[in-house]
């Protein structure tokens, strides 16, 4: 939150008086309260002031609009400093006011900072061409399309750092831009589409006790799962000797990754990789989900990571180390940053073609292990690294190799 005081005298002008046209509006506002209680108008006639001067509030305006509404100076201030709404020192011709409270910031409102302060430079500060400036705020009440800002009078939602720097981009460049929602929603109906009224199934009667039903049914597959996981334990441990060594990784491997064929030639492996598997359609990833969710309630609460992703999928094969010593840039990938880059490369991963060539137990096993629930299929990382593995590049790469993606740094 910033500090709420008056910008310093050497930029305050001298005097403020609404012009015409403001003042027949003034005449309109105040005449909605009762005698005596004209300053209720206090509000609307500060962001009036503060429109006529171009986004922010000089104290000579607050001066005048306590003249106008009979007020004592102090009173004003009180309001102009309480509210953020109201912008103290100059503004950008582009305002952008950043949600920073809890919902978005556990949805990335962090690394929006970091574009901002990136793009635009510390919080408060007008860049030099007057565009831009930003500020954090608190609650926006937009939360369920976390994380979101708002910009001069509109709100821009559903972001993710490539979204925001583009809206800043074409901001700057006088663009059109969309408002609202930035992921395809209309609104904040659930990604993928509405489940009301089109689902003929509410109406029928049959959803009746459905709370119930589901959770029998999830107890059922909870049920199956811890027997299905006891007999594979069983079998592997009678399979135990037999067992291949586990590569060396990060953590501990339970289940034993192939080792890497040490004959395949890099190069060949690079220019060839398999291709991506293709993405099951919505009903089969949620499916997916539900058996994944399944299983993992299934097993002891203090589980980890690994044995959770070892109930679940198959540990993807990993190197010892990186081929001839150079691994792969995998934060060019879309949905790879640097923390979850290292947790790869602690697995053996070193390589596109390696993520290029997994299939579905290998994204439910990393999917998992990463606690990113449906995130690889989403933001389907196996095309993307099938591309980057041939040589080619995507959108999000070339953004990463010029240098315009925060997170993907260092
Ligand atoms: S927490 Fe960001 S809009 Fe509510």
């Amino acid at each position: 939150m910033s500090v709420r005081r008056l910008a310093p005298d050497a930029i305050q002008p001298a005097t403020f008086a609404f012009d015409a046209t403001n003042q027949a509006w003034v005449k309109t506002q105040v005449a909605k309260y009762p005698e005596g209680r004209q300053a209720s108008a206090v509000i609307p006639l500060l962001w009036q002031a503060q429109k006529q001067h171009g986004g922010w509030l000089p104290k000579a305006a607050i001066e005048h609009v306590a003249d106008v509404l009979s007020m004592p100076n102090i009173r004003v201030l009180e309001v102009a400093t309480f509210y953020t709404m109201f912008n103290l020192e100059p503004v950008g011709q582009h305002f952008i006011q950043l949600c920073g409270t809890v919902p978005c910031h556990c949805m990335g409102a962090e690394d929006l900072k970091k574009v901002l302060k990136d793009k635009i430079g510390a919080e408060r500060h007008v860049t030099a061409d007057g565009k831009f400036s930003w500020l954090e705020v608190e609650c926006l009440g937009a939360c369920t399309n976390a994380p979101m800002v708002q910009i001069n009078d509109d709100y821009y939602e559903d972001l993710t750092t490539e979204t925001l720097a583009k809206l800043i981009d074409d901001l700057g460049a006088g663009k059109p831009v969309k408002i609202g929602p930035q992921n395809g929603r209309k609104t904040s109906e659930p990604l993928g589409g509405a489940k009301t009224l089109q689902d003929a199934s509410l109406y029928d009667g049959s959803m009746v006790g459905g709370w119930k039903k589901d959770f029998e049914t999830r107890a059922a597959a909870a049920k199956k799962a811890k027997e299905e996981a006891a007999k594979a334990a069983e079998a592997a441990k009678a399979a135990a000797p037999a067992a291949p060594a586990p590569v060396k990784a990060a953590e501990p491997a339970k289940s034993a990754p192939a080792k890497e064929p040490a004959k395949a030639p890099a190069k060949a492996a690079a220019k060839k990789p398999a291709p991506a598997a293709s993405r099951p359609d919505e009903a089969a990833l949620k499916a997916e989900e539900a058996d994944i969710a399944a299983k993992i309630a299934a097993l002891p609460k203090d589980a980890s990571a690994e044995q959770k992703a070892d109930a679940v999928g198959a540990r993807p094969k990993g190197l010892k180390a990186a081929r001839k010593g150079a691994s792969d840039d995998l934060k060019r990938i879309k949905g790879i940053g640097k923390v979850n880059e290292g947790k790869l490369n602690a697995l053996g991963i070193f390589h596109f073609d390696q993520i290029a060539a997994w299939g579905r137990p290998e994204i439910r096993w990393v999917g998992t292990y990463l606690a990113f629930p449906g995130r690889i299929d989403r933001e389907d990382w196996l095309a993307q690294a099938a591309t980057l593995a041939a040589g080619g590049d995507t959108e999000f790469s070339k953004r990463v190799d010029k240098g315009a993606v925060p997170t993907s740094k260092g």
